[in-house]
């Protein structure tokens, strides 16, 4: 049950994305080659390594193109959350909070040493809010990302939030300080790269201090580092909403 969850969950993201739209004429779909350039430039002792074949795929149907768009897309947002919770959880292990109170009851963000233990005393509202969020930037990206990362579409880039939705101006997340409009393709280039290794960097981070804390001494790096966690990292939801579907279990 709590796998089919979390599958349905999974799948509400995914809804938005194999939109197979027709190509624009200037599209420049990235291919196979264009990935083993990357993969040389992002690590030039490994380079292209690609076990399962990915590269080849072609998924819902969808052309090999739209294909490579969709994983390109996939790592680097995978890559920038992964950042995100790698710096978070760090904060989180320090006991380092916000100075006000979480919720409008007065409930105080969790203070704990044990990061995913602070995940687990967030009530459900504030996950669900959470998750409404993230819905949210989803529907923004692919609503309005003008050519789709799918057609041709740059993989990674986040459209502004235009005055509709941040009344009095906007704010791009992409580009929040609007360095990259004068930079050079060259700049930015390096800059795409650096930011496909720091993600990769940052997913494996996460995972170790995950499984640190789960499987004691599987890193052996951070052994005696990471406190022990007896939750189910793997189950994000089982310490709130999914014992309210108690039956369904
Ligand atoms: C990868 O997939 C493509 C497309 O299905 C296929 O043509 C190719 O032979 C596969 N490569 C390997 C190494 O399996
Ligand atoms: C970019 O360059 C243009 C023209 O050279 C200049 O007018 C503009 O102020 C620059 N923008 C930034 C953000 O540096």
């Amino acid at each position: 049950m709590k796998t089919t969850l979390i599958a349905s969950l999974l799948s509400t993201a995914a809804a938005f994305a194999p939109q197979p739209a027709s190509r624009a004429s200037t599209a420049v779909s990235e291919t196979k080659a264009d990935l083993e350039v990357i993969a040389a430039k992002a690590n030039p002792i490994i380079k292209f390594y690609d076990p399962l074949n990915l590269s080849g795929a072609e998924f819902w149907g969808t052309s090999n193109e739209a294909t490579i768009g969709f994983l390109r897309e996939a790592e680097i947002k995978h890559g920038r959350v992964a950042m995100f919770a790698f710096v978070g959880y760090i904060v989180h292990a320090n006991g380092i909070t916000f100075p006000w109170a979480m919720q409008m009851d007065g409930t105080p963000f969790p203070k704990v040493s044990n990061a995913p233990e602070a995940w687990d005393q967030i009530s459900d509202s504030a996950k669900l809010q959470i998750f409404a969020f993230i819905g949210f930037l989803e529907y923004w990206r692919e609503a309005n990302s003008g050519q789709h990362y799918m057609s041709g579409g740059k993989p990674g880039y986040f459209p502004p939030f235009d005055a509709k939705i941040i009344p009095g101006g906007a704010l791009n997340l992409y580009d929040p300080f609007g360095l990259n409009k004068n930079m050079s393709e060259e700049t930015k280039e390096k800059r795409l790269i650096a930011e496909i290794n720091n993600g990769r960097a940052a997913m494996l981070g996460i995972f170790g201090f995950i499984s640190a804390g789960k499987v004691e001494g599987s890193v052996p790096a951070l052994s005696g580092i990471i406190p022990h966690y007896d939750g189910d990292p793997m189950a994000p939801m089982s310490e709130s909403i999914l014992p309210h579907f108690g039956t369904l279990n």
